[in-house]
């Protein structure tokens, strides 16, 4: 498995990896892909790995800004990340976000930090904590959490990049 920066020709097969990986998933939406899509279109994707096995793609991690506060500061969003169905469970996951973690540092030398919705039993591996500081919306505080990369965290409203809203 090689872990590399997606490239224009990697497009459409991130787009069925992503529906593919979501499709069975109570909470996926359908339009995880679509929201890739326009965060590209933005300029907004300012991280989009890929994994790789012989040639083919089997898993992606996306990374774009968030604002806290109205305020975008070196704080980014993680997600969304999927794996090919017959892939998962192997540590694929895992991988991308650790090597997307560390390049978002090497990206922006000011990076402070990164935020992530999704199941705190997944995440936490990786360092996040949940934050009341830090909310988002209406969403249960366990369900959002944060990764700090400086020791500052700032306190207040996370807003994702209007990417987020695609259908
Ligand atoms: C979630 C996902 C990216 C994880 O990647 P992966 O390569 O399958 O997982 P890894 O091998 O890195 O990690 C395995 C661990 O994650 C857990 N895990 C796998 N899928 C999970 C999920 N959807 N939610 C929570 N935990 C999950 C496994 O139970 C395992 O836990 P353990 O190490 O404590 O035994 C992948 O399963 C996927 O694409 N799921 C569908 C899309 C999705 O749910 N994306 C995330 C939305 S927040």
């Amino acid at each position: 498995m090689q872990i590399r920066l997606e490239r224009p020709e990697d497009i459409a097969a991130i787009q069925s990896l992503i529906t593919a990986a979501f499709k069975e998933m109570p909470y996926g939406s359908q339009t995880e892909g679509a929201v890739v899509d326009a965060l590209r279109s933005a300029g907004a994707l300012i991280l989009s790995l890929i994994a790789t096995e012989d040639g083919e793609i089997i898993g992606h991690v996306a990374f774009s800004p968030v604002a806290i506060n109205g305020a975008t500061n070196g704080w980014y969003g993680l997600g969304p990340v999927s794996v090919r169905p017959d892939r998962q469970g192997r540590g694929i996951g895992q991988a991308l976000i650790r090597e997307g973690l560390a390049r978002l540092r090497d990206i922006d030398m000011n990076a402070q930090g990164c935020v992530v919705l999704g199941d705190p039993g997944y995440y936490s591996r990786f360092g996040f904590v949940s934050d009341p500081g830090l909310r988002y919306g209406d969403v249960p505080p366990e369900y959002f959490q944060r990764l700090g990369f400086t020791g500052i965290v700032p306190e207040g409203e996370v807003v994702f990049h209007p990417g987020f809203d695609a259908t």
